[in-house]
């Protein structure tokens, strides 16, 4: 990808399938509109009260991506139909799915973590699935979010200040090492990261 003005990324016409808004030529101008919806999304979440029963289930995952994504793609809420570099195939992301948050009600009735890394571990092992076309990432810390906050009451995550997250930032190596860390089996950093 290159950039030919400041500000003014172009968007590759194979990365505009299943865009909503025509008027979106740039990935500054998608980023904005994108940023908009999740926040609708983050203020949906934070007007409401969820039981656990009902964060950890397929349903309530697809229809928070779809309330983060839906105003701008319409594969917005829908599992990935084709493969990725990164992440399960496709026609196994339902039962990987379905294993993970059998194994998040047994951490948490056996209290086998504690809070925080309770929400990171099930975070991590959702974006690992991949479930989604795009916005795994995000959709991932914003779950990992609504988990502290309305299973444990405690505050959202930080995520290194969240601004500082994006390509090519201090923050994004420090979450990108992060990451990898926790594919190895080591929460500790990522556990950091998401408080900082
Ligand atoms: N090598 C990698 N490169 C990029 N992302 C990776 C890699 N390995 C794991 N990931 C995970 O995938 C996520 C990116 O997936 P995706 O592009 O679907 O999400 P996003 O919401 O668009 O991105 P972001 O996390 O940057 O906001 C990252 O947040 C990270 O958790
Ligand atoms: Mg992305």
């Amino acid at each position: 990808m290159y950039t030919y003005d400041r500000g003014q990324t172009p968007i590759d016409d194979d990365e505009k399938i299943g865009l909503k808004i025509f008027s979106i030529s740039t990935m500054e101008e998608l980023n904005e509109f994108e940023q908009n919806n999740i926040e609708k999304a983050i203020q949906w979440s934070l007007s409401r009260n969820f039981k656990k029963e009902t964060i950890l289930s397929e349903s309530f995952i697809k229809k928070l991506h779809f309330k983060m994504f839906g105003d701008v793609w319409e594969w917005a809420g829908e599992f990935r139909k084709t493969n990725k570099n990164i992440g399960v195939d496709k026609s196994i992301i339902s039962v990987q799915l379905r294993d993970l948050l059998d194994d998040a009600f047994y951490w948490l009735n056996h209290k086998s973590f504690d809070e925080d890394e309770f929400a990171i571990r099930v975070k991590h092992r959702i974006v690992s699935i991949h479930l989604f076309p795009n916005g795994n990432g995000r959709h991932s810390r914003l779950f990992a979010d609504i988990i502290v906050s309305h299973i444990f009451k405690k505050q959202p995550f930080s995520w290194g200040s969240n601004s500082d997250i994006y390509p090519s930032s201090t923050g994004r190596i420090r979450y990108m090492e992060a990451l990898r860390d926790a594919d190895n089996g080591n929460y500790q950093r990522l556990l950091e990261f998401a408080r900082s």
